[in-house]
Parts: structure tokens; sequence; C-alpha cells
């Protein structure tokens, strides 16, 4: 699964397209002044600080000087993150829309929290409100621990365990998702792929058995590194660890060095129906 990436290997394009995760050793570093922002008190009611693609910092507590100093390193992190995945892969370069920045200072282990909400379960990423309509969700993570390691682990192949659970899964009714969109339930029209998904990510997550018995590999990343990984097509679970940086881009399937590796394409191929 893991990718630590070198430039004499296979591009580092490939290995993401084909769900892998790409491990880079050198990091994203805080500033100084920056350090004091490892501080769970700053959560604002959520599991974490958001900064959305226009600027708006979500969630976060605290005066207004130690908000500011939050979006400030939040979008350094983005600027990181595009300049990352460009250098990682240049074809996806002009491609790459950026989605929400995220700063997770919460201890993960010991949360309580919803079994679909439950991260340290595997899964695939799939957002109910904000669906993709086939976009990849592509993410950057940064360690900002001082010393502590991020515990992962990841799952099988997407193909394996979609085998298992789609036969579970029926699309809603095109009248429901437009009505969602209409009440704005979602920011603009679920498609058939984003319920398929999102259904994915529930029946994976619900399902203990599933949990306990599939196949599973421990991933941790050392504090200061940083990694890239499709996690629509990932199985993934974040088991332990404390102050991750995280930043969202969606790339349309099109843009893709080969895009039958796409969920879409592959959901697509399983179903033999057209998902958007
Ligand atoms: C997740 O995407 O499931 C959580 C990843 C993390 O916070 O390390
Ligand atoms: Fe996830």
């Amino acid at each position: 699964m893991v990718c630590v990436w070198a430039p004499t290997e296979r591009s580092a394009t490939a290995a993401l397209e084909g769900g892998r995760v790409v491990v880079l050793p050198a990091g994203f570093a805080l500033h100084p002044d920056e350090l004091t922002l490892r501080n769970p008190a700053l959560l604002g009611g959520s599991k974490n600080i958001s900064l959305t693609p226009d600027r708006m910092l979500k969630h976060a507590a605290g005066p207004a000087v130690v908000r500011l100093r939050l979006k400030t390193m939040m979008a350094r992190f983005a600027a990181f993150a595009r300049d990352t995945v460009e250098a990682l892969a240049p074809h996806y370069r002009g491609a790459l829309i950026r989605g929400r920045t995220s700063f997770r200072p919460a201890e993960i282990e010991g949360r309580t929290v919803s079994a679909l909400k439950d991260d340290t379960r595997l899964h695939v990423d799939a957002f109910p409100a904000n669906p993709t309509r086939g976009k990849r969700i592509l993410r950057v993570f940064a360690n900002v621990h001082s010393h502590a390691p991020r515990h992962w682990r990841t799952g099988e192949p997407f193909a394996e365990m979609a085998a298992r659970f789609l036969p579970e899964l029926t699309p809603n009714p095109p009248i429901v998702n437009a009505l969602y969109a209409a009440v704005g339930a979602t920011k603009g029209r679920r498609s058939a792929y984003d319920d398929l998904m999102l259904g994915l990510h529930d029946g994976a997550k619900r399902d203990l058995a599933y949990q306990a018995e599939s196949p599973k590999k421990p991933l941790s990343f050392a504090a200061g590194t940083v990694w890239v990984c499709y996690t629509d097509v990932v199985m993934h679970a974040a088991l332990k660890g404390q102050y991750a940086l995280e930043q969202t881009f969606l790339l349309p399937v099109e843009a893709m060095a080969e895009p039958e590796q796409s969920p879409l394409r592959i959901l697509e191929q399983m179903t033999g129906k057209k998902l958007v």
C-alpha cells in the first residue's frame, strides 16, 4: 500500500491513481508563533477547524488574534499542499479544484462519536452534503505533532470492498436528490455515484464483522511527515494521533492519467450503468 516516493521509481501519479499512499519524509513545519495553536481548546464545537476555499475560518474558538494565526497557518498549508501535489503529479496542474483545509487538534483515540462519524473504522471518504458527481477526492496530510506519530490502518483494494457492499445498495430516485438540493441539504445535486459512494462508506463503517475480519495493514506517519492519497479509493482508518493538517482537492476524472482507475469508472463497470 505505501509508497515512499522516490523520483527514480514509477511516477507518483501512477502510485496515487493505483490506490497507494505516497509518503514524503520532508514535511511541513509550523512557525515558532504557531506552536501554541496545537491546542484542542481551539476547537469550536466540531471535530476539525476548517478553512473554506473562499477563506472563511469555521469551528475555531479563541480570540481574534488566535483565529487570525490559525487562518494564516492553514492558508500557508493550503499553498504548500498545492505545490506538493503539482510537484508530485505535474499532470494535474490546472485541473485541481481546491476544497477545504482542515486542522485536527483533537486526539483521535478515545473520542466518542457515532458509528458513521467514527474514522477509526475502515472507510472510503464520501461527503454527504457536498456531492462530487464523480470527481476524485485527493488529500494531503501533515503530522504537525512535535514527536508522536499518527497511526492509520489501510484496508483491502477498493474493488474488493465494493464487491462486498454494492449488492446491498440502491441509488436514490432522482427526484429525492433533486429535493435535497432544492432545500439546501446538499450543495448541488447528488448523482447515483454519490449515493453509492456514501453507501459504501456507511456500509463498511456499520459492519462490525467487516471491520474485524477484513484485511488490514498498520501504517504510521512520523511527526513532521506529509502524505498524499486518494481517500475515495484507499480504505483507511485513523486510529491514534493528534495535530494534523489536511487539504482536500477535487479532481475531474478526465484529468487523471488513467481515468479507468477512478471509483466512478470502477463502479460503472461493476453496475453496468452510467452513474453521473
Ligand atoms: C480520515 O480521513 O478518515 C481521518 C484521517 C486523519 O485524520 O488522519
Ligand atoms: Fe476518511
